[in-house]
């Protein structure tokens, strides 16, 4: 007697078709015999505008419904699996009946004879359509946020550049008029030790207010940077920061000037002084070391401080902007920069970023 006669279950594959027909996806069966119809497309191909049964009619159904920019590469791609022995994964759009490109991601395996031939396909088809939509959508976020990006910084950079220079020149030659108009005073009036010790302390203040003057346009834009090259500058700004913190600095510069877009010395330029502002805000190091080097059509800047160090990880999952800035900026040109610092041992960044004209 057959058992399955008395048993109260439907048989094996009527229970298996119930079971896929109620997936979230179409699952199917198709002959590799290109002129074979598919033997099973589950109802779920609604979803698409088909009826199994237009589907199951035509042997060459899916391969018309292919993208036709996706056709021949999902043919590679279901050549090499079967070669392979299966499984067969790609991601491609499928035209529904409206005729509008449907993302989905197929997955089939091979059903093979007795004598292990392959005879069939058989494979789940999600519909990911959604989600390479939002991806496509964030990518394109992506880049226009990073085009706007980059028109800022080019903005920023032109006001400062602008601004420096009209603070340099234009208070610069009002001053330098002024300790000549108080020069000429002096020296018209009498003799007056107290008049005379006056026009003294004024010069010295016309002076320091020179230097300050000077020091304001550099930090806006060193002038250096358009004038002197990207090593002028990276010397200077180390000489200055050594200065001002009286941390001890040590330089190596390579012997000939890299060149440099003006645009990616700028963005090197920015860096780096990102990155010595970092030191003497968080580092409390003695002692740094800046090391420049040209190598492979890259130029790289290290910069090595004893100071107590920090966990990068830690620090970028926060809202550290200025370690983000860095990043960006360096990515911008194809560029990036490595953080190698552990609490209480230091801190060495490295930059390396391309150069387009390589020596
Ligand atoms: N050279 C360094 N030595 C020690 N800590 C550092 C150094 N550079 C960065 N950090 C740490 O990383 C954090 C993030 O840096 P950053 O993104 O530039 O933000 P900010 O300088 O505004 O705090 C800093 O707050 C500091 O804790
Ligand atoms: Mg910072």
């Amino acid at each position: 007697m057959n058992p399955n006669a008395s048993s109260p279950l439907p048989d094996s594959e009527t229970r298996f078709r119930a079971l896929v027909e109620q997936l979230p996806a179409v699952t199917y069966v198709a002959a590799l015999d290109p002129d074979l119809p598919a033997t099973y497309v589950s109802p779920q191909i609604a979803e698409f505008g088909f009826t199994p049964e237009d589907w199951l009619a035509d042997p060459q159904f899916w391969v018309k419904r292919l993208h036709p920019e996706d056709r021949q590469r999902v043919l590679d791609e279901v050549a090499r699996g079967l070669a392979a022995g299966g499984p067969i994964l790609c991601e491609y759009r499928l035209l529904d009946a409206a005729g509008r490109p449907r993302w989905v991601k197929d997955r089939a395996t091979v059903i093979r004879d007795a004598d292990g031939r392959p005879l069939a396909i058989q494979g789940v088809m999600l519909d990911i359509d959604e989600r390479k939509r939002s991806e496509a959508e964030a990518a394109q976020h992506h880049a226009q946020l990073h085009a706007l990006n980059r028109r800022m910084e080019s903005a920023i950079e032109e006001e400062r550049r602008r601004i420096a220079r009209e603070v340099h020149d234009e208070l610069g030659q009002a001053l330098t008029a002024l300790r000549l108009e108080l020069a000429l005073l002096g020296e018209g009036l009498p003799a007056d030790p107290a008049a005379a010790a006056r026009i003294a302390a004024m010069d010295t203040l016309i002076g320091r207010t020179v230097d300050t003057v000077r020091r304001i346009s550099y930090e806006l834009r060193p002038g250096v940077l358009d004038s002197l090259g990207l090593l002028a500058a990276i010397e200077w700004q180390t000489r200055e920061f050594g200065r001002r913190t009286g941390i001890r600095c040590e330089l190596a510069l390579p012997e000939r000037e890299p060149e440099v877009e003006p645009v990616r010395a700028t963005a090197l330029f920015r860096i780096f002084q990102e990155v010595l502002t970092n030191i003497a805000r968080h580092a409390g190091a003695t002692q740094v070391d800046v090391g420049v080097s040209a190598a492979l059509g890259n130029l790289l800047i290290e910069v090595d401080d004893n100071g107590r160090g920090f966990d990068a990880s830690t620090a970028e999952a926060g809202a550290s902007l200025g370690l983000l800035g860095m990043r960006e900026r360096a990515a911008e040109f194809g560029g990036l920069v490595r953080i190698d610092s552990e609490p209480g041992h230091g801190t060495r960044v490295t930059l390396a970023l391309p150069v387009v004209a390589a020596p």
